[in-house]
Protein backbone atom coordinates (compact mmCIF):
# COMPACT_ATOMS: atom_id res chain seq x y z
CA UNK A 1 0.00 0.00 0.00
CA UNK A 2 0.82 3.55 -1.30
CA UNK A 3 2.09 5.10 2.63
CA UNK A 4 0.84 9.08 1.91
CA UNK A 5 2.57 10.36 5.03
CA UNK A 6 5.70 8.24 6.25
CA UNK A 7 6.27 9.05 9.96
CA UNK A 8 8.79 11.95 9.65
CA UNK A 9 6.00 13.86 7.82
CA UNK A 10 3.39 12.42 10.77
CA UNK A 11 5.83 13.60 12.88
CA UNK A 12 6.28 17.07 11.42
CA UNK A 13 2.83 18.04 11.06
CA UNK A 14 2.45 17.10 14.45
CA UNK A 15 4.66 19.82 15.60
CA UNK A 16 3.46 22.26 13.13
CA UNK A 17 0.17 22.15 14.65
CA UNK A 18 1.08 22.15 18.40
CA UNK A 19 3.26 25.72 17.12
CA UNK A 20 0.16 27.02 15.84
CA UNK A 21 -1.85 25.67 19.22
CA UNK A 22 0.72 27.74 20.99
CA UNK A 23 0.80 30.97 18.98
CA UNK A 24 -3.59 30.70 19.11
CA UNK A 25 -3.49 30.23 22.60
CA UNK A 26 -0.72 33.04 23.30
CA UNK A 27 -2.25 35.35 20.98
CA UNK A 28 -5.73 35.04 22.99
CA UNK A 29 -3.66 35.59 26.22
CA UNK A 30 -2.10 38.50 25.14
CA UNK A 31 -5.31 40.17 23.74
CA UNK A 32 -7.18 39.07 26.92
CA UNK A 33 -4.63 40.78 28.56
CA UNK A 34 -5.14 43.85 26.57
CA UNK A 35 -8.57 43.52 27.21
CA UNK A 36 -8.51 43.76 31.12
CA UNK A 37 -6.25 46.03 30.83
CA UNK A 38 -8.08 48.97 29.28
CA UNK A 39 -11.61 47.18 31.31
CA UNK A 40 -8.88 48.04 34.74
CA UNK A 41 -7.87 51.69 33.23
CA UNK A 42 -11.61 52.44 32.93
CA UNK A 43 -12.55 51.06 35.69
CA UNK A 44 -9.98 53.03 37.45
CA UNK A 45 -11.64 56.31 35.90
CA UNK A 46 -15.21 55.73 37.15
CA UNK A 47 -13.80 54.92 40.64
CA UNK A 48 -12.19 58.42 40.89
CA UNK A 49 -15.37 59.84 38.69
CA UNK A 50 -17.15 58.32 41.35
CA UNK A 51 -14.61 59.68 44.52
CA UNK A 52 -15.05 56.23 46.36
CA UNK A 53 -12.15 56.75 47.69
CA UNK A 54 -13.25 59.98 49.55
CA UNK A 55 -15.45 57.38 51.80
CA UNK A 56 -13.39 54.05 51.70
CA UNK A 57 -10.27 55.52 52.63
CA UNK A 58 -9.10 56.83 55.96
CA UNK A 59 -7.98 60.24 56.52
CA UNK A 60 -4.34 60.42 57.97
CA UNK A 61 -2.70 63.75 59.43
CA UNK A 62 0.12 64.75 56.98
CA UNK A 63 2.37 67.61 56.39
CA UNK A 64 -0.21 69.79 55.25
CA UNK A 65 -3.03 68.58 57.20
CA UNK A 66 -5.18 65.94 56.78
CA UNK A 67 -4.88 63.63 53.72
CA UNK A 68 -5.78 60.18 52.30
CA UNK A 69 -4.33 56.92 53.64
CA UNK A 70 -3.25 55.35 50.19
CA UNK A 71 -1.55 52.80 51.92
CA UNK A 72 -4.35 51.22 53.19
CA UNK A 73 -6.32 52.46 49.86
CA UNK A 74 -10.09 52.26 49.57
CA UNK A 75 -9.74 49.39 52.65
CA UNK A 76 -12.19 50.96 54.66
CA UNK A 77 -13.14 51.83 57.73
CA UNK A 78 -9.88 50.80 59.79
CA UNK A 79 -10.86 48.33 62.16
CA UNK A 80 -8.58 49.36 65.12
CA UNK A 81 -9.86 52.64 65.23
CA UNK A 82 -12.23 52.77 68.52
CA UNK A 83 -14.48 55.70 67.87
CA UNK A 84 -17.02 57.37 71.24
CA UNK A 85 -20.25 57.40 70.87
CA UNK A 86 -21.11 59.90 68.87
CA UNK A 87 -23.00 63.46 69.01
CA UNK A 88 -26.64 63.52 70.39
CA UNK A 89 -28.24 64.35 66.99
CA UNK A 90 -31.56 66.78 66.58
CA UNK A 91 -33.61 67.78 63.58
CA UNK A 92 -31.37 71.04 62.32
CA UNK A 93 -27.85 68.67 63.07
CA UNK A 94 -29.47 65.09 61.54
CA UNK A 95 -25.87 62.80 60.35
CA UNK A 96 -22.09 63.36 60.94
CA UNK A 97 -18.86 61.80 59.90
CA UNK A 98 -15.91 60.57 61.74
CA UNK A 99 -12.36 62.59 61.17
CA UNK A 100 -11.31 59.52 58.83
CA UNK A 101 -14.63 60.07 56.74
CA UNK A 102 -15.09 56.32 57.30
CA UNK A 103 -18.14 56.02 59.70
CA UNK A 104 -21.23 57.84 59.21
CA UNK A 105 -24.28 58.33 61.86
CA UNK A 106 -27.47 59.13 61.12
CA UNK A 107 -31.13 58.26 61.18
CA UNK A 108 -29.67 55.02 59.81
CA UNK A 109 -27.54 54.50 62.52
CA UNK A 110 -23.83 54.08 62.49
CA UNK A 111 -22.43 52.96 59.39
CA UNK A 112 -18.81 52.29 58.54
CA UNK A 113 -17.34 52.23 54.67
CA UNK A 114 -16.59 49.13 53.22
CA UNK A 115 -13.11 47.05 52.16
CA UNK A 116 -13.40 47.07 48.60
CA UNK A 117 -9.80 45.66 48.18
CA UNK A 118 -9.75 42.09 47.22
CA UNK A 119 -8.78 40.84 50.59
CA UNK A 120 -10.81 37.26 50.33
CA UNK A 121 -11.88 37.61 53.95
CA UNK A 122 -12.06 40.74 54.71
CA UNK A 123 -12.64 42.78 51.39
CA UNK A 124 -14.76 41.54 48.38
CA UNK A 125 -12.11 39.03 46.75
CA UNK A 126 -14.53 36.40 47.47
CA UNK A 127 -17.57 38.63 45.50
CA UNK A 128 -17.87 37.57 42.13
CA UNK A 129 -18.23 39.90 39.49
CA UNK A 130 -22.20 39.06 39.46
CA UNK A 131 -22.29 39.84 43.31
CA UNK A 132 -20.48 42.87 42.60
CA UNK A 133 -22.94 44.17 39.68
CA UNK A 134 -25.94 42.94 41.34
CA UNK A 135 -24.96 44.84 45.07
CA UNK A 136 -24.68 48.42 42.36
CA UNK A 137 -27.38 47.69 41.09
CA UNK A 138 -30.22 46.39 44.48
CA UNK A 139 -28.58 48.61 46.68
CA UNK A 140 -28.30 44.98 48.41
CA UNK A 141 -24.89 43.83 50.44
CA UNK A 142 -24.08 40.60 48.04
CA UNK A 143 -26.58 41.65 45.60
CA UNK A 144 -29.15 39.57 48.30
CA UNK A 145 -28.64 40.13 51.29
CA UNK A 146 -29.38 43.53 53.81
CA UNK A 147 -29.95 47.14 52.30
CA UNK A 148 -27.13 49.06 51.71
CA UNK A 149 -26.70 51.93 54.31
CA UNK A 150 -26.14 55.93 53.51
CA UNK A 151 -24.16 57.46 52.35
CA UNK A 152 -23.07 54.70 50.03
CA UNK A 153 -24.02 56.53 46.76
CA UNK A 154 -25.27 52.79 45.44
CA UNK A 155 -28.03 54.81 43.48
CA UNK A 156 -25.94 56.43 41.10
CA UNK A 157 -24.19 53.79 40.46
CA UNK A 158 -27.55 51.76 39.91
CA UNK A 159 -27.54 52.66 36.41
CA UNK A 160 -24.28 52.60 34.78
CA UNK A 161 -23.75 49.93 31.82
CA UNK A 162 -22.83 46.44 32.48
CA UNK A 163 -19.60 47.24 30.98
CA UNK A 164 -18.84 50.23 33.37
CA UNK A 165 -19.42 47.95 36.47
CA UNK A 166 -17.41 45.33 35.19
CA UNK A 167 -14.51 47.53 34.79
CA UNK A 168 -15.28 49.33 38.01
CA UNK A 169 -14.99 45.56 39.51
CA UNK A 170 -12.25 44.69 37.38
CA UNK A 171 -10.16 47.55 39.00
CA UNK A 172 -10.80 46.66 42.81
CA UNK A 173 -9.73 43.28 41.85
CA UNK A 174 -6.64 44.94 40.70
CA UNK A 175 -5.58 46.13 44.23
CA UNK A 176 -3.57 45.65 46.77
CA UNK A 177 -5.38 43.55 49.23
CA UNK A 178 -5.44 44.71 52.39
CA UNK A 179 -6.54 42.96 55.60
CA UNK A 180 -8.79 44.91 57.40
CA UNK A 181 -12.24 43.69 59.05
CA UNK A 182 -14.43 46.50 58.95
CA UNK A 183 -16.88 46.71 62.00
CA UNK A 184 -20.89 45.76 61.19
CA UNK A 185 -23.30 48.40 60.97
CA UNK A 186 -24.95 49.67 64.06
CA UNK A 187 -28.60 49.77 64.39
CA UNK A 188 -30.50 52.76 65.54
CA UNK A 189 -32.16 51.20 69.07
CA UNK A 190 -28.86 50.34 69.59
CA UNK A 191 -27.60 53.94 68.77
CA UNK A 192 -29.89 55.81 71.03
CA UNK A 193 -28.90 53.82 74.15
CA UNK A 194 -24.98 53.97 73.32
CA UNK A 195 -25.89 58.21 72.67
CA UNK A 196 -28.19 57.99 76.27
CA UNK A 197 -25.44 56.51 78.20
CA UNK A 198 -22.60 58.79 77.03
C1 LIG B 1 -20.29 59.19 50.52
C2 LIG B 1 -19.51 58.04 50.93
C3 LIG B 1 -19.33 56.89 49.95
C4 LIG B 1 -18.91 56.98 48.65
C5 LIG B 1 -18.56 58.22 47.84
C6 LIG B 1 -18.82 55.62 48.16
N1 LIG B 1 -19.18 54.73 49.15
FE1 LIG B 1 -19.32 52.70 48.98
N2 LIG B 1 -19.96 52.57 50.90
C7 LIG B 1 -20.08 53.63 51.79
C8 LIG B 1 -20.55 53.12 53.07
C9 LIG B 1 -20.79 53.93 54.32
C10 LIG B 1 -20.72 51.74 52.91
C11 LIG B 1 -21.22 50.73 53.95
C12 LIG B 1 -22.73 50.63 53.80
C13 LIG B 1 -23.36 49.58 54.67
O1 LIG B 1 -22.68 49.00 55.55
O2 LIG B 1 -24.54 49.31 54.46
C14 LIG B 1 -20.34 51.43 51.54
C15 LIG B 1 -20.37 50.15 51.01
C16 LIG B 1 -19.91 49.82 49.75
C17 LIG B 1 -19.85 48.49 49.23
C18 LIG B 1 -20.16 47.23 50.00
C19 LIG B 1 -21.45 46.67 49.61
C20 LIG B 1 -21.76 45.44 50.39
O3 LIG B 1 -22.63 44.74 49.89
O4 LIG B 1 -21.20 45.16 51.47
C21 LIG B 1 -19.36 48.55 47.96
C22 LIG B 1 -19.09 47.40 47.01
C23 LIG B 1 -19.10 49.96 47.69
N3 LIG B 1 -19.46 50.69 48.80
C24 LIG B 1 -18.56 50.42 46.50
C25 LIG B 1 -18.34 51.78 46.25
C26 LIG B 1 -17.81 52.26 45.01
C27 LIG B 1 -17.36 51.40 43.86
C28 LIG B 1 -17.76 53.64 45.10
C29 LIG B 1 -17.34 54.63 44.08
C30 LIG B 1 -17.95 54.53 42.77
C31 LIG B 1 -18.29 53.98 46.42
N4 LIG B 1 -18.61 52.83 47.09
C32 LIG B 1 -18.42 55.27 46.89
C33 LIG B 1 -19.83 54.96 51.51
C34 LIG B 1 -19.48 55.48 50.26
Amino acid sequence: MHRIFDRTAITTIAAMTAGLLTCTTLSTAALAEGRDAALIKRGALLVSVGDCVTCHTPFKMGANGPEKDMARGLSGHPEGLKLTPPPRLDAEWNWGGSATMTAFVGPWGISYSANLTPDRETGIGAWKEKDFIQAMRTGKHLGVARPLLPPMPWQGLSGLPEKDLQAIYAYLMSLPAVKNRVPEPVPPDVLAAKVAGR
